[in-house]
């Protein structure tokens, strides 16, 4: 409490002395920094007290807190902010913890049944090796980019997202599903590749990103969902959604996963055809005539209702982490503008909790799936994560123009 309390009262003197732009932009992000300080110092407290090692991914309708297990698409977001955090205060007290939650998922890297190993491993391995230089999570990434690696198809060129025999996917009629949000797990692939010296983990990504970029994205730069290819000839069978609102709207996070992705393809291929492709994904999102003036889309940008859809946190925080990155590339365009836009609307109180409120989590007003009528407006892990990551580069680009990509590990 008493650090709670210090935090608060850090906040206080900076914001009254934030003059310049240069002020408010530094008070802006201690001020971030000193709640989510705040909010994971009552959340780790809970954990500790309780004896085990537990993984906050939302609450439930009741307001209490769902602890998800390591197999869990979400488990790596809650370790990869601990990293995050340590990241941003430079106290050393984050690192135990973070260890902790990170380490805990070990067994990840044999995961084989869906995809998602690449968010899995790499928001908490990933950032840990990047901070804490452990090279024994060398190993760890290297075998879960291996796993992730099983799931490519050569017929079709591409990863197979979620196997078309099991769960509510088992009932579309799929072969081989291949979701937008593929496209965050090849940081995985590419990392794996320059630590093992494996050349074939990043051919697997660049024909993944090149096959989804012929196939998953409409002449308007929207994309689909998802796209389902035949095994052996690689043709499309189906163009679908899961979690948008139907086959051919555009649900909000499939398009930050994709301008995310594109961007990292860039970052380590170099090849211009992925920022050309962000650049594009950018223009269909920000002249979207459902954007709301706030920046932060609601869950579809063609929901039904608009303006009465919820809207979805957890997009406009990692399309604003992927915007700061887009500006060390392409500089001079608008992109950091925008995603400082972004980032000062998921800070004010419409979307940042109170601290001790909403689980502990830092933002509200995000949705899981709509279609599983799951997680609707809700706090959710990946949101916060992404909030940090993108506070993280903002300081790093405020701090050194030429020095903004920290984040670009080495
Ligand atoms: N990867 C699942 C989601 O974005 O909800």
């Amino acid at each position: 409490m008493k650090m709670i309390l210090g935090a608060i009262s850090t906040s206080i003197v900076l914001l009254a002395s934030c003059n310049s732009q240069k002020q408010s932009d530094n008070c802006f992000i201690q001020n971030n920094i000193d709640n989510a300080v705040a909010q994971h110092t009552i959340q780790t407290d809970l954990i500790e007290r309780s004896g085990k090692i537990l993984n906050p991914r939302t609450i439930d309708s009741n307001g209490n807190i769902h602890y998800v297990p390591i197999d869990d698409w979400c488990s790596g977001f809650f370790p990869g902010s601990m990293w995050l955090t340590y990241e941003l205060t430079g106290d050393k007290k984050w690192v135990p913890l973070a260890e902790k939650y990170t380490e805990d998922l070990d067994s990840v890297k044999h995961l084989k049944w869906h995809h998602d190993v690449g968010f899995m491993i790499g928001c908490s391995y990933l950032n840990g090796y990047r901070l804490n230089n452990k090279t024994e999570y060398k190993d760890v990434i290297v075998e879960a980019a291996r796993s992730l690696a099983t799931r490519f198809r050569p017929g079709a060129g591409v990863i197979q997202s979620w196997d078309a025999d099991r769960g509510w996917q088992g009932t579309r009629g799929w072969e081989c599903p291949v979701i937008i949000d593929n496209m965050m797990n090849l940081e995985l692939l590419f990392e794996a590749s320059i630590m093992s010296g494996d050349k074939s983990l990043y051919d697997i990504a660049v024909k993944h990103a090149d096959t989804t970029l012929e196939n998953q994205y409409r002449d308007d730069n929207s994309c689909y969902h998802v796209i389902d290819y035949c095994l052996s000839t690689g043709n499309v069978r189906n163009k679908h959604t899961a979690q948008g609102y139907a086959h051919e709207s555009s649900w909000a996070r499939g398009q930050a996963w994709g301008l995310y992705g594109y961007i990292t393809c860039y970052r380590y291929t170099g090849n211009k055809k992925y920022l050309a492709q962000a650049e594009k994904i950018y223009d269909f999102i920000f002249t979207n005539k459902n954007l709301p003036a706030d920046l932060v889309p609601y869950w579809d940008f063609d929901a039904p209702n608009i303006p009465n859809e919820p809207r979805d946190a957890s997009s406009a925080a990692c399309t604003a982490s992927a915007l700061y990155e887009m500006e060390v590339y392409l500089p001079g365009k608008g992109y950091k503008e925008t995603a400082d836009k972004i980032m000062a609307s998921l800070a004010s109180p419409s979307y940042r909790a109170e601290i001790g409120t909403n689980g502990n989590f830092i933002l509200k007003h995000s949705v899981g799936s709509i279609p599983h009528n799951a997680e609707i407006d809700v706090p959710l892990n990946y949101a916060d994560y992404y909030f940090l990551e993108a506070l993280m580069r903002k300081r790093n680009m405020e701090n050194d123009s030429k020095n903004t990509m920290a984040y670009v590990k080495k």
